[in-house]
């Protein structure tokens, strides 16, 4: 643990010892216990999916709303907030911290954009980063539309129950189309320490000519369980992935410069780093599938792990910048 957390905090650390020891001592023990659980869990999924009739799409652009890179005169963020856009509608894909940080209203108004003309929103997993904020995943409570310039009513489809009032919340549950000929791979599970098991769900998209492209929030569950439940909902071939992998290396992203990204999240106890060869994994994965474009996220992978993927995949990779937008 020590080089992940800044010196300042190691007087509090020992001070709050004797809470601390049995709290980690505890957290471990169910740690432990789900370890399997969430293989399993996802093993029996994948097996019992069926097939989802995705449309065929001529276009995918992806306008990134909230990314820790991003164009000048953007602001960036630790968080996720991608609007999807196709010829059959758009979906909002997370909102970042929300309306706890000025990061989300900024790049909107400053890229031009009308959220009210969303036609849906989908929120990848119940964390503060990609929910709107940690008061947000606290009281499992997403923000109002309003606050958000969004009109009341539409569907926000969850992987997880949670409060959404003046949305038409839906839990997916299973795998299946949502809004704009994008489907949901449905909520896939990863055993994380301080959060338990916890549900994501990846986004999917047929492209006419091309293949399929897969979108995760974190990637908590990895990219090796979210490729094989897409191979078993749609035969097309890999062609696209974007967003959040998960790799802190070397430092993690904001949070007061502790270092937080490299213990939580990580699928490890937090005296147990994400190491060279856990992302050797991922890119041996992601070379095998055949994808031919990448769009990376910066807001849980450090600079020395983007700088390895950049050279190591076969793909073309491209690192998402809030301000900008992509067509996949
Ligand atoms: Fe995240």
């Amino acid at each position: 643990m020590i080089g992940m957390i800044p010196a300042k905090w190691w007087p509090w650390l020992v001070l709050a010892s004797p809470i601390l020891a049995p709290y980690l001592l505890l957290e471990n023990v169910r740690f432990q216990r789900n370890r399997n659980r969430a293989v399993e869990l996802n093993q029996k999924r994948i097996e019992t999916a069926e097939a989802i009739a995705l449309p065929e799409l001529d276009h995918l652009k992806i306008t990134v709303l909230v990314e820790w890179m991003h164009e000048a005169g953007f602001l960036g963020a630790p968080g996720v907030s991608y609007l999807f856009r196709t010829e059959q509608g758009s979906l909002l894909f997370d909102i970042g911290f929300g309306v706890a940080s000025p990061t989300l209203t900024h790049n909107v108004t400053q890229v031009g954009l009308d959220l009210g003309q969303v036609n849906a929103l989908a929120i990848s997993h119940l964390h503060g980063d990609h929910m709107g904020g940690f008061r947000s995943q606290r009281t499992r409570r997403l923000p109002s539309p309003v606050a958000l310039n969004i009109p009341t009513d539409l569907p926000c489809y969850l992987p997880t129950p949670a409060e959404a009032e003046g949305w038409r919340s839906q839990v997916v549950a299973q795998p299946g189309l949502l809004t704009a000929g994008l489907g949901s791979t449905g909520p896939l599970v990863r055993n994380l320490f301080f959060f338990g098991l916890t549900e994501e769900q990846a986004i999917l998209a047929k492209l006419k000519d091309r293949g399929l492209a897969i979108f995760t929030g974190c990637g908590h569950p990895t990219v090796k369980t979210a490729f094989e439940m897409a191979h078993r909902l749609c035969p097309e071939p890999i062609y696209a992935f974007g967003g959040g992998l998960h790799f802190p290396i070397t430092s993690g992203r904001g949070l007061g410069g502790s270092n937080l990204q490299m213990m939580v999240g990580t699928g490890k106890p937090p005296w147990q780093r994400i190491t060279d060869a856990d992302l050797t994994e991922t890119v041996q994965v992601l070379n095998d599938s055949g994808v031919q474009k990448v769009f990376l996220s910066a807001h849980d992978t450090c600079d020395y792990a983007l700088e390895r993927l950049s050279h190591e995949l076969n793909a073309e990779v491209s690192i998402l910048k809030a301000g900008a937008t992509y067509e996949v």
